[in-house]
């Protein structure tokens, strides 16, 4: 049976493990990062799992909606305590994961679902979502633009590959999530 909860520091073992399972390099967020994130906002990091197999995870942030977007606000590393607006009504999704031998057989959408359920519930003051995606990570694109997320920005040559390649950045808005939430948490 699939259970969700919020990531606590226990977690960070596997945490990291799934990071190195999904991205490479140019593109890991280091230990400290996250364990920022579920120091700062662990209602909005959410784990999922079936019996005892840990299949993935969520991270996000609240923030102040800003109509334009800035490049700096998206860079690796950048601290979740001085962006995080509790009251803010943006959420931004730092990132989600299905360890490999899991994916497409849905869990990501499911995961991606149960956190703005969440969001909806505890903060109902979030209005809108946002994130930036590698241009080739088809998976995860496919997943928001599914959830009503449309390109709103484009970053040029924003990410390395590990053969030193260039690829672009998209930021991704959705202006209501709130459509998406079925407003309770299973
Ligand atoms: C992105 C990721 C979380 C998706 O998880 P998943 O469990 O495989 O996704 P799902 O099975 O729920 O599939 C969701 C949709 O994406 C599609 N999809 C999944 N992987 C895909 C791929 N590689 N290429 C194209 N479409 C893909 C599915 O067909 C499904 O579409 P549908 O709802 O229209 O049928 C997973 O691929 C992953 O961990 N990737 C590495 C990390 C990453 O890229 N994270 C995004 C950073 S924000």
């Amino acid at each position: 049976m699939l259970r969700f909860r919020e990531a606590a520091s226990s977690d960070i073992t596997t945490i990291m493990a799934l990071e190195r399972a999904c991205f490479n390099r140019d593109t890991q967020e280091a230990e400290s990062t996250y364990l920022e994130r579920i120091d700062a906002f662990p209602q909005g990091f959410i784990v999922m799992e079936s019996g005892t197999e840990f299949l993935g995870a969520v991270s996000s942030e609240l923030w102040q909606y800003e109509p334009s977007i800035a490049r700096d606000s998206f860079t690796l590393g950048h601290s979740i305590k001085k962006q995080l607006k509790l009251a803010g009504d943006e959420l931004y999704i730092s990132s989600i994961g299905i360890f490999p031998e899991y994916r497409k057989c849905g869990y990501g959408k499911l995961l991606f679902r149960e956190l703005i359920n969440r969001v909806h519930v505890l903060f109902p003051l979030v209005v809108r979502g946002i994130l930036l995606i590698n241009e080739e990570w088809y998976g995860a694109r496919k997943i928001y633009a599914n959830n009503g997320f449309h390109d709103a920005a484009v970053f040029d040559d924003f990410f390395t590959s590990d053969d030193g390649t260039k690829t672009n950045g998209i930021v991704m808005r959705n202006d209501d999530i709130r459509k998406l939430s079925l407003g309770k948490i299973f």
